[in-house]
């Protein structure tokens, strides 16, 4: 996959990735996913990410967000390095500063609504702020659902 060079903007980067490479397998089975891709998500902005199937779109969504190992290269998200912290550190940073939508939406179905928004908050042992908690269930609009 190739995606234009980065922009280089320091300030409003929001994640960047640079030579990120990603091999799975080995020997016969040996794919190179990702083959030093770099690119900058900037701040404010909407980036979509469009290519073939196979062409390695989810790979780089999961390297970037801290979900899985690369081979090569470097992550950062905001100022933080992601190849510089350990599982628990990661663990947190995904956590406090990245949301995720998944195609298949992994909602946990033994919560209602409300209690699958601030799941991540409940685990971090945070209340999250009831202005904050209201303005996101009315975007997404969910505020007339039954819960
Ligand atoms: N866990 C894995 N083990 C081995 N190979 C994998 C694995 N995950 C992805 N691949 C391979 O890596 C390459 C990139 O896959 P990836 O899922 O990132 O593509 P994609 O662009 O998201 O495709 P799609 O549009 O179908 O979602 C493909 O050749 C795929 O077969
Ligand atoms: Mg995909």
């Amino acid at each position: 996959m190739t995606i234009s060079p980065s922009l280089g903007l320091k300030d409003i980067t929001a994640a960047r990735a640079a030579g990120v490479s990603k091999v799975y397998g080995e020997g016969e089975t040996r794919v190179v996913a990702l083959d030093r891709v770099s690119v900058d998500f900037r701040q404010g902005e909407f980036t979509a990410i469009m290519g073939p199937s196979g062409s390695g779109k989810s790979t780089l969504m999961h390297c970037v967000a801290g979900l899985d190992s690369f081979s090569e290269g470097s992550v950062r998200i905001g100022d933080v390095e992601l190849g510089t912290l350990k599982d628990k550190q990661l663990t947190q940073l995904r956590r406090d500063r990245i949301g995720f939508i998944f195609q298949a939406f992994n909602l946990l179905p033994t919560l209602n609504a409300i209690e699958n928004i601030t799941l991540p908050m409940d685990i971090a042992g945070r209340k999250p702020d009831e202005a904050w908690l209201r303005r996101v269930v009315e975007t997404v609009g969910l505020a007339e659902g039954r819960g």
